[in-house]
Protein backbone atom coordinates (compact mmCIF):
# COMPACT_ATOMS: atom_id res chain seq x y z
CA UNK A 1 0.00 0.00 0.00
CA UNK A 2 1.57 3.51 -0.97
CA UNK A 3 2.72 5.81 1.55
CA UNK A 4 3.56 9.20 1.39
CA UNK A 5 7.15 10.67 3.02
CA UNK A 6 7.79 14.42 3.76
CA UNK A 7 10.76 15.41 5.05
CA UNK A 8 9.92 18.93 6.78
CA UNK A 9 11.23 22.67 6.72
CA UNK A 10 11.34 23.19 3.23
CA UNK A 11 9.81 26.56 2.44
CA UNK A 12 6.70 26.97 0.01
CA UNK A 13 7.16 28.90 -3.52
CA UNK A 14 4.64 28.62 -6.50
CA UNK A 15 1.77 28.34 -7.71
CA UNK A 16 -1.58 25.35 -7.05
CA UNK A 17 -4.02 25.06 -9.30
CA UNK A 18 -7.53 23.69 -7.71
CA UNK A 19 -8.91 20.76 -9.27
CA UNK A 20 -12.98 20.51 -9.45
CA UNK A 21 -14.86 19.96 -6.16
CA UNK A 22 -15.20 16.53 -5.10
CA UNK A 23 -18.18 16.78 -3.29
CA UNK A 24 -19.72 18.76 -5.98
CA UNK A 25 -18.58 16.28 -8.77
CA UNK A 26 -19.73 13.48 -6.78
CA UNK A 27 -23.36 14.78 -6.66
CA UNK A 28 -23.67 16.54 -9.96
CA UNK A 29 -22.69 12.80 -11.69
CA UNK A 30 -25.91 11.45 -9.50
CA UNK A 31 -27.61 14.10 -12.01
CA UNK A 32 -26.76 11.80 -15.10
CA UNK A 33 -29.68 9.08 -13.91
CA UNK A 34 -32.05 12.24 -14.09
CA UNK A 35 -32.08 12.34 -18.40
CA UNK A 36 -32.29 10.42 -20.93
CA UNK A 37 -29.51 12.49 -22.58
CA UNK A 38 -25.51 13.04 -21.99
CA UNK A 39 -24.74 15.35 -18.76
CA UNK A 40 -20.92 16.62 -19.48
CA UNK A 41 -19.15 17.22 -16.67
CA UNK A 42 -16.27 19.67 -17.18
CA UNK A 43 -13.07 20.89 -14.46
CA UNK A 44 -13.55 16.80 -13.58
CA UNK A 45 -11.09 15.75 -10.54
CA UNK A 46 -9.68 12.70 -10.86
CA UNK A 47 -10.21 11.06 -7.91
CA UNK A 48 -10.70 7.46 -6.13
CA UNK A 49 -14.06 8.44 -4.80
CA UNK A 50 -15.57 9.85 -8.48
CA UNK A 51 -14.05 6.10 -9.85
CA UNK A 52 -16.15 4.46 -6.97
CA UNK A 53 -19.25 6.58 -8.06
CA UNK A 54 -18.59 5.73 -11.79
CA UNK A 55 -18.65 1.80 -10.74
CA UNK A 56 -21.68 2.07 -9.46
CA UNK A 57 -23.50 4.94 -12.05
CA UNK A 58 -22.44 1.87 -14.52
CA UNK A 59 -24.44 -1.27 -13.07
CA UNK A 60 -27.10 1.31 -12.89
CA UNK A 61 -26.84 1.53 -16.96
CA UNK A 62 -24.98 4.75 -17.11
CA UNK A 63 -22.13 5.23 -19.89
CA UNK A 64 -19.60 6.57 -17.74
CA UNK A 65 -16.59 8.12 -20.37
CA UNK A 66 -13.71 10.06 -18.49
CA UNK A 67 -12.24 12.14 -21.31
CA UNK A 68 -9.79 14.96 -21.23
CA UNK A 69 -11.61 17.55 -22.80
CA UNK A 70 -9.69 20.88 -24.42
CA UNK A 71 -10.04 22.51 -20.91
CA UNK A 72 -8.91 19.53 -18.99
CA UNK A 73 -10.07 16.34 -17.55
CA UNK A 74 -14.06 15.70 -18.37
CA UNK A 75 -16.44 13.46 -17.47
CA UNK A 76 -19.59 12.47 -20.29
CA UNK A 77 -22.25 10.35 -18.77
CA UNK A 78 -25.47 8.69 -20.05
CA UNK A 79 -27.98 6.94 -19.33
CA UNK A 80 -30.30 6.63 -22.33
CA UNK A 81 -32.02 3.92 -20.13
CA UNK A 82 -31.85 2.95 -16.76
CA UNK A 83 -31.24 -0.67 -16.62
CA UNK A 84 -30.89 -1.58 -12.59
CA UNK A 85 -32.51 0.41 -9.49
CA UNK A 86 -30.12 -2.03 -7.23
CA UNK A 87 -27.32 0.13 -5.56
CA UNK A 88 -25.35 -2.98 -3.67
CA UNK A 89 -24.00 -2.62 0.15
CA UNK A 90 -20.50 -3.54 -1.50
CA UNK A 91 -20.24 -0.20 -3.73
CA UNK A 92 -22.18 1.87 -0.96
CA UNK A 93 -20.33 1.09 1.78
CA UNK A 94 -16.63 2.36 0.16
CA UNK A 95 -18.48 5.88 -0.46
CA UNK A 96 -21.34 7.16 1.76
CA UNK A 97 -22.20 9.59 -0.93
CA UNK A 98 -23.44 6.66 -3.05
CA UNK A 99 -26.24 6.78 -1.29
CA UNK A 100 -27.31 9.83 -3.08
CA UNK A 101 -28.64 7.73 -6.25
CA UNK A 102 -31.67 6.79 -4.41
CA UNK A 103 -33.41 10.21 -4.55
CA UNK A 104 -32.33 10.26 -8.85
CA UNK A 105 -33.55 6.53 -9.26
CA UNK A 106 -36.76 6.90 -7.54
CA UNK A 107 -37.53 10.31 -9.48
CA UNK A 108 -36.89 8.35 -13.08
CA UNK A 109 -37.66 4.70 -12.32
CA UNK A 110 -40.18 5.25 -9.20
CA UNK A 111 -38.59 2.74 -7.32
CA UNK A 112 -35.33 1.68 -6.03
CA UNK A 113 -32.92 -0.63 -3.78
CA UNK A 114 -30.49 1.09 -1.98
CA UNK A 115 -28.28 -0.25 0.71
CA UNK A 116 -28.24 1.37 3.78
CA UNK A 117 -24.52 3.71 4.10
CA UNK A 118 -23.70 2.54 7.88
CA UNK A 119 -21.57 4.52 10.34
CA UNK A 120 -17.92 5.61 9.14
CA UNK A 121 -15.11 6.75 10.90
CA UNK A 122 -15.70 10.39 11.53
CA UNK A 123 -19.46 9.58 13.21
CA UNK A 124 -22.71 7.63 13.19
CA UNK A 125 -23.97 9.36 10.33
CA UNK A 126 -27.33 8.76 10.09
CA UNK A 127 -29.31 8.89 6.86
CA UNK A 128 -33.01 9.93 8.47
CA UNK A 129 -33.30 13.48 6.93
CA UNK A 130 -32.65 11.80 3.35
CA UNK A 131 -35.50 9.41 4.12
CA UNK A 132 -37.74 11.74 5.61
CA UNK A 133 -37.42 14.15 2.80
CA UNK A 134 -38.27 11.52 0.21
CA UNK A 135 -41.17 10.47 2.37
CA UNK A 136 -42.30 13.82 1.96
CA UNK A 137 -42.35 14.01 -1.73
CA UNK A 138 -44.58 10.69 -0.82
CA UNK A 139 -42.16 7.70 -1.71
CA UNK A 140 -42.95 4.70 0.15
CA UNK A 141 -39.70 3.31 2.01
CA UNK A 142 -39.30 0.33 3.77
CA UNK A 143 -36.23 -0.80 5.57
CA UNK A 144 -34.79 -4.66 5.33
CA UNK A 145 -31.70 -5.88 6.35
CA UNK A 146 -29.75 -3.38 5.52
CA UNK A 147 -31.73 -2.11 2.38
CA UNK A 148 -33.71 0.54 1.51
CA UNK A 149 -36.69 -0.72 -0.43
CA UNK A 150 -38.35 3.05 -1.89
CA UNK A 151 -41.35 2.41 -4.20
CA UNK A 152 -43.19 6.13 -5.63
CA UNK A 153 -44.84 4.43 -8.87
CA UNK A 154 -47.15 7.65 -9.66
CA UNK A 155 -43.88 9.92 -9.35
CA UNK A 156 -43.11 12.32 -6.59
CA UNK A 157 -45.29 14.55 -5.62
CA UNK A 158 -43.85 18.39 -4.82
CA UNK A 159 -44.14 18.89 -0.69
CA UNK A 160 -42.64 21.51 1.95
CA UNK A 161 -40.31 20.09 3.66
CA UNK A 162 -38.77 21.17 7.01
CA UNK A 163 -34.86 20.23 7.99
CA UNK A 164 -35.04 20.33 11.93
CA UNK A 165 -30.83 20.72 11.09
CA UNK A 166 -28.47 21.93 8.18
CA UNK A 167 -27.39 18.64 6.30
CA UNK A 168 -25.92 19.23 2.90
CA UNK A 169 -26.43 15.63 1.71
CA UNK A 170 -30.19 15.53 3.16
CA UNK A 171 -30.11 19.34 0.94
CA UNK A 172 -28.69 18.01 -2.05
CA UNK A 173 -30.87 14.64 -2.24
CA UNK A 174 -34.50 16.22 -1.48
CA UNK A 175 -33.22 18.80 -4.57
CA UNK A 176 -32.43 15.81 -6.94
CA UNK A 177 -35.59 13.73 -6.35
CA UNK A 178 -37.89 16.95 -6.15
CA UNK A 179 -36.51 18.50 -9.59
CA UNK A 180 -39.18 15.89 -11.16
CA UNK A 181 -41.83 15.88 -8.68
CA UNK A 182 -45.18 17.03 -10.16
CA UNK A 183 -45.35 20.51 -8.36
CA UNK A 184 -43.57 23.21 -6.22
CA UNK A 185 -41.26 21.87 -3.37
CA UNK A 186 -40.12 23.71 -0.78
CA UNK A 187 -37.00 23.20 1.17
CA UNK A 188 -36.87 24.75 4.81
CA UNK A 189 -33.43 25.10 6.54
CA UNK A 190 -31.87 24.25 3.80
CA UNK A 191 -27.68 23.33 3.52
CA UNK A 192 -26.21 26.55 2.12
CA UNK A 193 -23.06 25.39 1.23
CA UNK A 194 -21.58 26.49 -2.20
CA UNK A 195 -21.83 22.82 -3.79
CA UNK A 196 -25.65 23.38 -2.79
CA UNK A 197 -25.84 26.23 -5.65
CA UNK A 198 -23.42 24.25 -7.97
CA UNK A 199 -25.99 21.23 -8.43
CA UNK A 200 -28.73 23.91 -8.36
CA UNK A 201 -27.09 25.17 -11.77
CA UNK A 202 -26.22 22.50 -13.32
CA UNK A 203 -29.52 20.87 -12.99
CA UNK A 204 -31.24 24.16 -13.98
CA UNK A 205 -28.96 23.56 -16.82
CA UNK A 206 -30.44 20.61 -17.96
CA UNK A 207 -34.16 22.24 -17.64
CA UNK A 208 -35.06 22.01 -14.48
CA UNK A 209 -36.05 25.58 -12.42
CA UNK A 210 -34.37 25.59 -8.68
CA UNK A 211 -34.52 28.68 -7.02
CA UNK A 212 -32.48 29.92 -3.91
CA UNK A 213 -30.17 27.16 -4.16
CA UNK A 214 -27.27 28.93 -1.62
CA UNK A 215 -30.00 30.54 0.78
CA UNK A 216 -31.67 28.58 3.62
CA UNK A 217 -35.00 28.44 1.20
CA UNK A 218 -34.89 27.13 -1.92
CA UNK A 219 -37.71 26.52 -3.91
CA UNK A 220 -38.15 23.74 -6.89
CA UNK A 221 -40.70 23.34 -9.36
CA UNK A 222 -40.86 20.26 -10.57
CA UNK A 223 -41.00 19.38 -14.27
CA UNK A 224 -41.71 16.58 -16.55
CA UNK A 225 -38.56 15.85 -18.06
CA UNK A 226 -34.85 16.72 -18.25
CA UNK A 227 -32.08 16.71 -21.03
CA UNK A 228 -28.58 16.83 -21.57
CA UNK A 229 -26.38 19.78 -20.04
CA UNK A 230 -22.66 21.00 -19.82
CA UNK A 231 -21.64 22.00 -16.61
CA UNK A 232 -18.49 23.22 -15.14
CA UNK A 233 -17.62 21.42 -11.74
CA UNK A 234 -17.08 24.46 -8.99
CA UNK A 235 -13.78 24.61 -7.35
CA UNK A 236 -12.69 22.19 -4.49
CA UNK A 237 -12.99 24.72 -1.59
CA UNK A 238 -11.69 21.96 0.71
CA UNK A 239 -8.71 21.72 -1.22
CA UNK A 240 -7.69 25.35 -1.53
CA UNK A 241 -8.55 26.13 2.05
CA UNK A 242 -5.86 22.93 2.53
CA UNK A 243 -3.09 24.24 0.76
CA UNK A 244 -3.64 27.67 2.73
CA UNK A 245 -2.86 26.33 5.49
CA UNK A 246 0.05 24.20 3.97
CA UNK A 247 1.56 27.33 2.55
CA UNK A 248 0.96 28.83 6.55
CA UNK A 249 2.25 25.82 8.06
CA UNK A 250 5.72 25.69 5.70
CA UNK A 251 6.11 29.33 5.53
CA UNK A 252 6.65 31.20 1.88
CA UNK A 253 4.48 32.30 -0.66
CA UNK A 254 1.67 30.31 -2.10
CA UNK A 255 -0.39 31.09 -5.02
CA UNK A 256 -3.50 29.07 -5.40
CA UNK A 257 -5.43 29.23 -8.94
CA UNK A 258 -8.60 28.23 -10.42
CA UNK A 259 -10.63 28.48 -7.19
CA UNK A 260 -12.37 31.27 -5.59
CA UNK A 261 -11.02 32.73 -1.62
CA UNK A 262 -14.61 33.81 -0.63
CA UNK A 263 -15.56 30.31 -0.17
CA UNK A 264 -13.33 30.01 2.62
CA UNK A 265 -13.71 33.44 3.73
CA UNK A 266 -14.16 32.46 7.39
CA UNK A 267 -10.69 29.52 7.22
CA UNK A 268 -8.57 32.92 5.65
CA UNK A 269 -9.62 35.14 8.46
CA UNK A 270 -8.28 32.87 10.93
CA UNK A 271 -4.56 32.22 8.86
CA UNK A 272 -4.66 35.71 9.30
CA UNK A 273 -5.39 36.26 12.44
CA UNK A 274 -2.75 33.75 12.94
CA UNK A 275 -0.45 35.87 11.13
CA UNK A 276 -0.05 35.03 7.62
CA UNK A 277 -0.57 37.15 4.73
CA UNK A 278 -3.88 37.26 2.94
CA UNK A 279 -4.13 38.32 -0.82
CA UNK A 280 -7.23 37.98 -3.02
CA UNK A 281 -7.19 37.70 -6.27
CA UNK A 282 -9.78 37.12 -9.82
CA UNK A 283 -8.96 33.79 -9.96
CA UNK A 284 -8.09 32.62 -6.33
CA UNK A 285 -5.80 33.60 -3.37
CA UNK A 286 -2.01 33.98 -2.30
CA UNK A 287 -0.91 32.83 1.17
CA UNK A 288 2.44 34.25 2.73
CA UNK A 289 4.22 33.90 5.70
CA UNK A 290 7.83 35.02 6.46
CA UNK A 291 9.50 34.12 9.58
CA UNK A 292 7.87 35.03 12.52
CA UNK A 293 5.97 32.54 14.69
CA UNK A 294 2.45 32.03 14.25
CA UNK A 295 0.13 32.99 17.02
CA UNK A 296 -3.05 30.56 18.24
CA UNK A 297 -6.44 31.04 16.85
CA UNK A 298 -9.29 29.37 18.39
CA UNK A 299 -11.75 28.14 15.90
CA UNK A 300 -15.17 26.56 15.87
CA UNK A 301 -16.42 24.51 12.82
CA UNK A 302 -20.11 25.58 11.48
CA UNK A 303 -22.25 24.97 8.51
CA UNK A 304 -21.25 27.79 5.46
CA UNK A 305 -20.44 30.18 6.03
CA UNK A 306 -19.03 29.19 8.95
CA UNK A 307 -15.71 27.48 9.51
CA UNK A 308 -15.96 24.15 7.43
CA UNK A 309 -15.45 20.58 9.42
CA UNK A 310 -13.48 19.63 6.45
CA UNK A 311 -10.91 21.98 7.50
CA UNK A 312 -10.50 21.46 11.21
CA UNK A 313 -7.67 18.79 11.01
CA UNK A 314 -5.91 20.99 8.66
CA UNK A 315 -5.98 24.12 10.93
CA UNK A 316 -5.50 21.82 13.97
CA UNK A 317 -2.08 21.13 12.59
CA UNK A 318 -1.41 24.62 12.24
CA UNK A 319 -1.86 25.22 15.57
CA UNK A 320 0.42 22.75 17.04
CA UNK A 321 3.32 25.03 16.44
CA UNK A 322 1.80 28.53 17.10
CA UNK A 323 2.61 30.86 20.04
CA UNK A 324 -0.30 30.08 22.63
CA UNK A 325 -2.97 27.66 23.16
CA UNK A 326 -5.93 27.37 20.62
CA UNK A 327 -9.28 25.67 21.47
CA UNK A 328 -10.82 23.71 18.68
CA UNK A 329 -14.55 22.76 18.49
CA UNK A 330 -15.90 20.78 16.57
CA UNK A 331 -20.04 21.45 15.93
CA UNK A 332 -20.78 19.12 13.22
CA UNK A 333 -19.53 15.69 13.43
CA UNK A 334 -18.99 13.88 17.05
CA UNK A 335 -15.89 11.69 15.99
CA UNK A 336 -13.67 13.76 14.12
CA UNK A 337 -10.45 14.12 16.24
CA UNK A 338 -8.84 10.96 15.23
CA UNK A 339 -6.06 12.92 13.80
CA UNK A 340 -5.05 14.41 17.47
CA UNK A 341 -2.75 10.77 18.27
CA UNK A 342 -1.36 10.98 15.11
CA UNK A 343 -0.52 14.52 15.56
CA UNK A 344 0.51 13.70 19.01
CA UNK A 345 3.00 11.09 17.91
CA UNK A 346 4.68 14.05 16.00
CA UNK A 347 4.99 15.91 19.35
CA UNK A 348 1.61 18.02 19.06
CA UNK A 349 0.61 18.99 22.67
CA UNK A 350 -3.50 18.12 22.66
CA UNK A 351 -6.02 17.48 24.83
CA UNK A 352 -9.29 16.27 23.73
CA UNK A 353 -12.70 16.44 26.04
CA UNK A 354 -16.06 16.26 24.28
CA UNK A 355 -16.14 17.90 20.94
CA UNK A 356 -13.05 20.42 22.01
CA UNK A 357 -9.64 19.96 21.67
CA UNK A 358 -7.17 22.16 23.44
CA UNK A 359 -3.69 22.37 21.11
CA UNK A 360 -1.05 24.00 22.98
CA UNK A 361 1.66 25.27 20.60
CA UNK A 362 5.46 23.30 20.55
CA UNK A 363 8.45 24.58 19.09
CA UNK A 364 9.30 21.97 17.12
CA UNK A 365 7.86 18.66 15.49
CA UNK A 366 9.69 15.69 14.54
CA UNK A 367 9.23 13.58 11.88
CA UNK A 368 7.62 9.75 12.83
CA UNK A 369 5.44 7.07 11.59
CA UNK A 370 1.97 8.06 11.00
CA UNK A 371 -1.47 7.13 9.81
CA UNK A 372 -5.05 8.48 10.01
CA UNK A 373 -8.59 6.32 9.50
CA UNK A 374 -10.05 9.80 7.36
CA UNK A 375 -8.91 11.71 4.24
CA UNK A 376 -8.64 15.31 6.35
CA UNK A 377 -7.37 13.47 9.11
CA UNK A 378 -5.02 12.09 6.95
CA UNK A 379 -3.90 15.29 5.22
CA UNK A 380 -3.76 17.14 8.20
CA UNK A 381 -0.61 14.40 8.92
CA UNK A 382 1.21 16.14 5.76
CA UNK A 383 0.78 19.36 6.85
CA UNK A 384 2.25 18.77 10.00
CA UNK A 385 4.90 17.09 8.12
CA UNK A 386 5.91 20.09 6.33
CA UNK A 387 7.00 22.14 9.29
CA UNK A 388 8.41 18.92 11.14
CA UNK A 389 11.93 18.16 11.70
CA UNK A 390 12.56 15.27 9.72
CA UNK A 391 10.91 12.84 7.88
CA UNK A 392 7.06 12.20 8.55
CA UNK A 393 6.10 9.13 6.45
CA UNK A 394 2.10 9.18 6.32
CA UNK A 395 0.43 5.06 6.05
CA UNK A 396 -2.77 4.45 4.53
CA UNK A 397 -2.85 6.99 1.55
CA UNK A 398 -5.94 5.76 -0.15
CA UNK A 399 -7.58 7.96 2.02
CA UNK A 400 -5.81 10.97 0.86
CA UNK A 401 -6.22 9.44 -2.61
CA UNK A 402 -9.96 9.60 -2.70
CA UNK A 403 -10.19 13.50 -2.02
CA UNK A 404 -6.63 14.78 -3.44
CA UNK A 405 -5.71 14.91 -7.27
CA UNK A 406 -1.87 14.61 -7.58
CA UNK A 407 -1.26 15.94 -3.55
CA UNK A 408 2.51 15.73 -3.67
CA UNK A 409 2.81 16.67 -7.15
CA UNK A 410 1.16 19.97 -6.92
CA UNK A 411 3.29 20.06 -3.16
CA UNK A 412 6.73 19.45 -4.63
CA UNK A 413 6.01 21.60 -7.63
CA UNK A 414 6.37 24.53 -4.79
CA UNK A 415 9.12 22.88 -3.39
CA UNK A 416 7.99 20.31 -0.67
CA UNK A 417 10.42 17.61 -0.44
CA UNK A 418 7.09 14.99 -0.47
CA UNK A 419 7.32 11.39 -2.15
CA UNK A 420 5.10 8.65 -2.78
CA UNK A 421 6.64 5.41 -1.54
CA UNK A 422 4.59 2.00 -3.00
CA UNK A 423 5.26 -0.54 -0.81
CA UNK A 424 3.12 -3.66 -0.54
CA UNK A 425 4.80 -4.47 3.26
CA UNK A 426 2.03 -1.94 5.01
C1 LIG B 1 -21.01 16.45 3.52
O1 LIG B 1 -21.36 15.29 4.26
C2 LIG B 1 -19.60 16.23 3.02
N1 LIG B 1 -19.53 15.05 2.21
C3 LIG B 1 -18.65 16.10 4.21
O2 LIG B 1 -17.33 15.99 3.70
C4 LIG B 1 -18.77 17.34 5.07
O3 LIG B 1 -17.96 17.20 6.21
C5 LIG B 1 -20.21 17.56 5.49
O4 LIG B 1 -21.07 17.61 4.32
C6 LIG B 1 -20.45 18.84 6.29
O5 LIG B 1 -20.06 19.95 5.51
C7 LIG B 1 -19.91 15.09 0.95
O6 LIG B 1 -20.35 16.10 0.42
C8 LIG B 1 -19.75 13.83 0.17
P1 LIG B 1 -24.31 16.57 6.53
P2 LIG B 1 -22.85 15.01 4.65
O7 LIG B 1 -25.50 15.79 6.11
O8 LIG B 1 -23.74 15.52 3.59
C9 LIG B 1 -26.22 14.92 10.60
C10 LIG B 1 -15.23 14.97 3.33
O9 LIG B 1 -14.22 14.80 4.05
N2 LIG B 1 -27.21 14.19 9.79
O10 LIG B 1 -24.28 18.04 6.24
O11 LIG B 1 -22.95 13.58 5.02
C11 LIG B 1 -24.80 14.35 10.42
O12 LIG B 1 -24.59 13.21 11.19
C12 LIG B 1 -16.61 14.74 3.88
O13 LIG B 1 -15.15 15.31 2.15
C13 LIG B 1 -28.26 13.55 10.43
O14 LIG B 1 -28.39 13.57 11.65
O15 LIG B 1 -22.99 15.90 5.96
C14 LIG B 1 -23.95 15.55 10.82
O16 LIG B 1 -23.85 15.60 12.21
C15 LIG B 1 -16.60 14.20 5.28
N3 LIG B 1 -29.18 12.88 9.66
C16 LIG B 1 -24.78 16.76 10.34
O17 LIG B 1 -26.11 16.25 10.14
C17 LIG B 1 -29.09 12.85 8.29
O18 LIG B 1 -29.98 12.24 7.65
C18 LIG B 1 -24.32 17.39 9.02
O19 LIG B 1 -24.08 16.36 8.08
C19 LIG B 1 -28.04 13.53 7.66
C20 LIG B 1 -27.11 14.20 8.43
Amino acid sequence: MDRIAITGGARLEGEIAISGAKNSAIKLMTASLLTDEPLRLTNMPRLADTRFLGQLLRRLGVDVDERDGVAGPETVLHAPEVTSAFAPYDLVRQMRASFNVLGPLLARTGHAKVSLPGGCAIGARPVDLHLKALETLGAHIDLHEGYVYAQAPRGLKGAEIDFPISSVGATEHAMLAAVLAEGVTVLNNAAREPELEDLAQCLNAMGALVEGAGTATITITGVSKLHGATHAVMPDRIETGTYAVAAAMAGGEVRLTHTRGDFIQALLDRIEQAGAEVIHANDGVTIKRNGARLRAVDIETDPYPGLATDVQAQFMALMTMAQGESVIRETIFENRFMHVSELSRLGADITVQGGEARVRGVETLEGAQVMATDLRASVSLVIAGLAARGETVVNRVYHLDRGFERLEEKLGACGARVRRLSDSAD
